[in-house]
């Protein structure tokens, strides 16, 4: 007989292995397969997050920005560096210890809370009665059943149309994390956050970086403030930003690719690159799962159709993360799994998407959350904004970064706040604030009104919701 299970999670990324332990948390007996595998064929648990992107690409991130700090940044406070060098092969070694500490770590979490873990691919097999039977394919095949299946698997790149990403030349995320040397000149098709976070670790490292948007406006999700500022200081930094470019013809070549584009004002450009990092969105991932032998409804864009509340049109069969509807982000995977599994338990769990921060992590970073004022004039909503930019913050003038400026949107009536706009120095740390303020239903005047150290960056914040009002402080 088959090992039986009151749950069995299909994918262990960020959103399937905590669906996981919370899960186990709760008292039933669960199971999490994933496939990924070490080069070594040890599992990796993790996803994409894990192995491809959240941490690899923080850690290259932060390697390439001490480099370029020591080499710029240094001086000023009277630091000499001479001799700087860069060994490519061991920052990628770092890069590779950094992940697999996560792995292991997941590893852990899955024994520590009795999951059993099947490192191998599963797939429907029907039902039994009420439970669904999932096969897991691998070194040790497996027939497992369970009542309730959360199904996590995940994104893949898109690639672009007749260009496959052969990671020689053609890159994508997974490539761009692991190129062996720094590349002269590197082509990025997408400038959206992979692209700019790619292009900037490789821009610090010595590369040319020639980035091509589609889109008319650069990073028009983004408030266009913040937007504008980060366009102004990411030329500054020398990544070459086109956008409005329709890419034609992409010739791979053994040692470099030439991409023929026409420009927002109809030139045809050819231009050759070492490599090209295709970063142009991600699509979901559901191929193998045999959904359709058991009925499971996919949207026309291929993502596993759910309701609000995660559940897909079978039975306790439910889906999650970069799989589903909703922003592609490894925190919001996993809300949607602890979601998942309490009510499986019969919680009643809330995710609001409106309070999902985002960020970017380039130099500086940018982060938001809530609206952007161009969707709340779109809206018509009646709003008061105010903004402080780091030049005045004491911390950030200490630091030596006083890059950028946090935004407030509040409503004009009732002083809610709608949203918050950041581009500066720690911007991934500093929205926190904003989050738990709008989950709580704070106001500019909150903000305002609460204590924040001195001196620190999150002063900005509080001057940003005093100039809402039109009284800062230090401005
Ligand atoms: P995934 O992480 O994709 O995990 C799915 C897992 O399921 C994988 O291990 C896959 O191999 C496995 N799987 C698939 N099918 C099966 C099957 N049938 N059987 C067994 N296993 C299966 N998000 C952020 O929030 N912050 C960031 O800084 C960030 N940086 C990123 C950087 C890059 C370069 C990339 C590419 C993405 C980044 N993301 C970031 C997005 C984030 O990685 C995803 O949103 C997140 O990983 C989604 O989690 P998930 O659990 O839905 O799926
Ligand atoms: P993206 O959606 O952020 O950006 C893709 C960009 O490519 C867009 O600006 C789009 O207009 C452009 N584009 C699309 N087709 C094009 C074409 N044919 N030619 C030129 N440009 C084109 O997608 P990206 O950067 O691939 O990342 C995928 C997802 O991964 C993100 O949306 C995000 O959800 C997640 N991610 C999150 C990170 C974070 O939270 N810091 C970091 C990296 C990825």
């Amino acid at each position: 007989m088959s090992q039986q299970f009151d749950v069995i999670v299909i994918g262990g990324g960020p959103g399937g292995y905590e669906a996981a332990i919370r899960a186990a948390q709760l008292g039933f007996a669960t199971a999490c397969i994933d496939d990924w595998t070490r080069p070594d064929g040890k599992p990796a648990p993790g996803g994409t997050c894990t192995n491809v992107g959240c941490i690899p690409s923080k850690a290259l991130l932060q390697s390439s920005e001490n480099f370029e700090e020591a080499g710029h940044a240094f001086a000023e406070h009277g630091i000499g560096v001479t001799g700087l060098s860069m060994d490519v092969a061991k920052m990628l070694a770092r890069k590779a210890r950094v992940v697999a500490q996560n792995n292991d770590g997941i590893l852990y979490l899955f024994k520590k809370n009795k999951i059993a873990f099947f490192h191998g691919f599963g797939s429907f097999a029907g039902k039994d009665s009420d439970r669904w039977k999932v096969s897991v394919a691998g070194k040790a095949p497996a027939e497992i059943a369970g009542t309730h299946v959360i199904i996590a698997t995940g994104s893949k790149p898109r690639a672009l149309p007749n260009v496959p990403i052969d990671n020689v030349r053609v890159l994508d995320n997974d490539g761009a994390l692991s190129m062996n040397a720094v590349p002269k000149r590197l082509g990025v098709v997408g400038a959206g956050v992979i692209g700019l976070e790619m292009g900037s670790v490789w821009r610090r490292l010595g590369a040319e970086v020639t980035m091509l948007e589609a889109l008319p406006a650069f990073l028009q999700a983004v408030d266009t403030t913040i937007a504008k500022e980060a366009q102004k200081l990411f030329a500054k930094q020398g990544l070459a930003i086109q956008t409005g470019v329709a890419i034609g013809k992409v010739d791979v070549g053994s040692k470099d690719v030439t991409v023929t584009y026409t420009t927002s004002d109809g030139k045809e450009v050819k231009a050759t690159y070492d490599h090209l990092i295709v970063s142009i969105g991600r699509v979901p991932f559901s191929e193998g799962l045999k959904g359709d032998t058991v009925g499971l409804v996919l949207d026309e864009r291929g993502f596993i159709e759910v309701d609000g509340e995660c559940r897909t049109n079978l039975a306790n069969v439910w889906a999650i993360g970069d799989v589903v509807r909703g922003p592609m982000l490894a925190h919001k995977a996993e809300e949607e799994g602890v979601a998942v599994a309490e009510r499986i338990a019969g919680q009643k769990p809330h995710l609001d998407f409106n309070t999902i921060p985002w960020v970017i992590y380039t130099s500086p970073e940018i982060a938001w959350v809530g609206k952007t004022e161009q969707q709340l004039k779109a809206d018509g909503v009646d709003y008061r904004a105010g903004q402080f930019p780091f030049i005045a913050n004491g911390r950030a003038r200490a630091m030596g970064d006083t890059r950028g400026l946090v935004k407030m949107l509040a409503d004009r009536k009732t002083d809610a706040i709608l949203g918050v706009h950041i581009i500066g120095p720690m911007a991934s740390e500093l929205i926190s604030e904003a989050v738990v303020a709008m989950e709580f239903g704070a106001s500019s005047e909150d903000i305002a009104r609460i204590t924040h150290a001195h001196p620190t960056l999150s002063e900005a914040m509080r001057e940003a919701a005093l100039a809402v009002d039109g009284r800062t402080l230090n401005l």
